[in-house]
């Protein structure tokens, strides 16, 4: 069974929804799921695993958070399967830098996959762009 990672950064939570999403769209699929919240206690081993997604809020002028950099800089290597998603908010430096956190971490990667950008809550209408993003990452390992 493939076996998936999800890791990501919150603080106030939208990043949480959609990790949750992923997470239970996977389990439809009876795929094997392990999500883990950056910063809170051990960090998995990554290797474990036959796939990374990872998510990311932005911060400060299309920063990537500090505790994602200590999560990539612990792990110590770049899986060679790695999906990235984000939330952002449009409002803080507009398309530009919107979710730049999850564009900057696609390409740090590698991913062959295209970031998801969520604007603040998934909850609504940006469900199925959470839906479709990750049937499309199951697609990848149906063989
Ligand atoms: C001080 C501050 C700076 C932010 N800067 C950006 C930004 O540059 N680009 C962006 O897309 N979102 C930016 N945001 C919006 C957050 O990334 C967005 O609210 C996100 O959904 C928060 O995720 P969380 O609820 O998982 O913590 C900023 C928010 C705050 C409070």
């Amino acid at each position: 069974m493939v076996s998936f990672l999800i890791a990501y950064a919150t603080w106030s939570g939208n990043t949480e929804e959609v990790a949750e999403l992923i997470e239970a769209v996977l389990l439809n699929s009876d795929l094997d799921v392990t999500r883990y919240r950056i910063g809170t206690g051990p960090i998995p081993d990554v290797n474990e695993f036959d796939a990374l997604i990872i998510g990311s809020f932005t911060w400060d002028k299309g920063a990537t958070p500090d505790e994602v950099k200590d999560f990539a800089a612990e792990v110590g290597y770049k899986p060679p399967n790695v999906y990235v998603f984000g939330t952002g908010d449009t409002q803080f430096g507009g398309d530009e830098l919107f979710c730049n956190a999850a564009v900057k971490l696609a390409r740090f990667y590698e991913s062959k996959y295209a970031p998801l950008k969520i604007e603040q809550s998934p909850r609504g209408t940006q469900e199925i762009d959470v839906i479709n993003w990750t049937e499309g990452v199951i697609k990848q390992w149906a063989h």
